[in-house]
């Protein structure tokens, strides 16, 4: 897949123009710049306002053309009127790309001014993003140019959203529930650089593990390109969607929203499945799966065992396990035997591998050190229930240290683990999700994660024997 470089400025400018940097605190142009330096952005910041000497510590500039230096990106906070201007001054400097933050677009009818606007970056070669949209965000270059929150965590899921103030929510959500971020870009009304582009990018970004998108509806007659492009980047990495607007006024809402078509849900799901993209219904599953994508290891293969110490949440995983197809591993004698001695006389080395509620930290260990060891077994289900005898935090900080001796090894296989208690097993959640282990408070979630792994594998497989 050719590398689109024209995307580089928009990742890893190295100046930055801020056209409508605004002097008063609370304005959009005045959080944005705000956000920039905060996070510690390390390329050239320009201010660009023509009643102001100074902003936030800067020297402001009246126009871009002013600045003594190359500007790579220019984020327009100006209002619709003023942005063709602004625009035409920035392909003078010779602006690589356009943050367009302004609303007031093709999203209200406004579809001459989008018009104008592009080809006036297309007189100057110039690249936009937007209009109508937060930002964008590249963790690795120290950039966090939104006016969404600040403290974004780094690491490799990248988030594409066509919705701007869901999009926010969820930056602020990903902080909340310590999911660590590549990319977050704002896509609005796409009149330039759309969602395809930015995957494409994202697919050879080495600080990108798996793509999530939230997404409303694609260009009319861009349905066709979209699967064949994204199929070129479900072969590299995992892409996972959510698509909104999939009932009669959900559409109608997302129509008005980014001027965006829903069109027929069976086409778009006919489209996912054709291009590799893994769906989600609800945003708690895309983050929940792309947890797993970011830390393990792409399934080997179908084999799975489920290890618990409650006989419920295993019966529970069992039944979830067969709805998201996941099977199930008949262990051999040998293996049942080896499972055996890991647990007391009445657990059971069927899979589940019950450990039963006596088991503590050692039981836990040995029946997962047998399954990392077992060639046997792909994929790991690892459940937990909140016993009197052993405190989950023990427990993780076991899991934790014993994975770290098998990651990146021969043995080396997809684990995921489901958490059910209170408070305490909150915080043995986050310690394993803070050490690479995916882990969720029900076992149902950590089966739908490894079942999604699974389904991409098998993907995987498929375009391979086609080749
Ligand atoms: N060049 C540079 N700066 C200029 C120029 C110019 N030619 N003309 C004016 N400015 C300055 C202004 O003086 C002002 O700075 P000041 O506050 O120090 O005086 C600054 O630019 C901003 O101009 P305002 O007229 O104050 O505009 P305001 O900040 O009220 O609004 C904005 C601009 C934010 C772009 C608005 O038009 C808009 O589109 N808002 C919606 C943005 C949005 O929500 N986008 C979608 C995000 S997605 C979501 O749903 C969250």
């Amino acid at each position: 897949m050719a590398i689109d470089n024209s995307l580089k400025p928009l990742f890893e400018p190295r100046s930055i123009a801020i056209i409508g940097a605004s002097r008063s605190p609370g304005k959009i142009g005045h959080t944005i710049m705000k956000n920039i330096i905060e996070y510690g952005y390390k390329g050239k910041i320009y201010p660009i306002n023509p009643k102001a000497d100074e902003i936030l510590g800067y020297k402001a500039y009246k126009s871009v053309v002013e600045v003594p230096d190359e500007i790579d990106m220019a984020i327009i906070v100006v209002p619709e009127q003023v942005v063709p201007k602004v625009a035409e001054e920035c392909g003078k400097k010779g602006v690589k790309v356009l943050v367009v933050i302004t609303s007031g677009f093709s999203e209200v009818g406004n579809v001459e001014a989008e018009r104008k606007l592009v080809e006036i970056a297309r007189r100057y070669g110039m690249r936009i993003l937007g209009p109508n949209i937060f930002g964008i965000a590249y963790t690795p270059a120290k950039l966090n140019a939104t006016f969404g929150p600040k403290d974004v965590l780094e690491g490799p899921i990248a988030f594409i959203t066509q919705s701007g103030a869901l999009g926010i929510a969820l930056m602020g959500w990903t902080i909340m529930e310590e999911i660590g971020i590549s990319a977050l870009v704002s896509m609005g009304n796409m009149a330039d650089i759309d969602v395809i582009d930015v995957s494409k990018y994202l697919a050879n970004d080495p600080n990108t593990k798996v793509i999530t998108i939230y997404l409303e509806g694609l260009k009319p007659g861009t349905g066709r390109k979209f699967i064949e492009e994204m199929k070129k980047v479900t072969v590299k990495k995992p892409v996972i969607v959510i698509k909104a607007g999939r009932s009669k006024r959900g559409a109608a809402a997302a129509a008005s929203h980014t001027g965006s078509l829903a069109g027929s849900d069976n086409l778009y799901q006919a489209a996912f499945k054709q291009a590799g993209i893994i769906r989600a219904y609800t945003t708690e599953e895309m983050f929940d799966w792309a947890r797993a994508f970011a830390s393990q290891p792409i399934p080997r293969g179908e084999e799975t065992i489920i290890i618990t110490n409650g006989g419920g949440v295993g019966v529970l995983a069992t039944d979830a396990a067969e709805e998201h197809n996941v099977k199930l591993l008949d262990p051999s004698p040998e293996l049942k035997e080896k499972f055996k001695k890991t647990m007391p006389w009445f657990g059971s080395a069927k899979n589940p591998i019950d450990l039963t509620g006596q088991a503590v930290v050692e039981n836990y260990v040995e029946a997962l050190r047998t399954a990392f060891e077992s060639d046997e077994i792909h994929n790991i289900i690892l459940l937990y229930c909140r016993t009197a005898i052993l405190d989950p935090r023990d427990l993780a900080n076991a899991i934790v240290k014993l994975y770290g001796e098998y990651k990146g090894t021969a043995h080396s296989k997809p684990l995921v683990a489901g958490f059910v208690g209170g408070e305490d097993v909150r915080e043995a959640i986050r310690l394993l999700n803070k050490n690479g282990i995916p882990a969720y408070p029900s076992a149902e979630r950590a089966v739908a994660s490894i079942a999604k792994m699974i389904w991409y594998m098998r993907y995987l497989n498929k375009i391979k024997s086609r080749k």
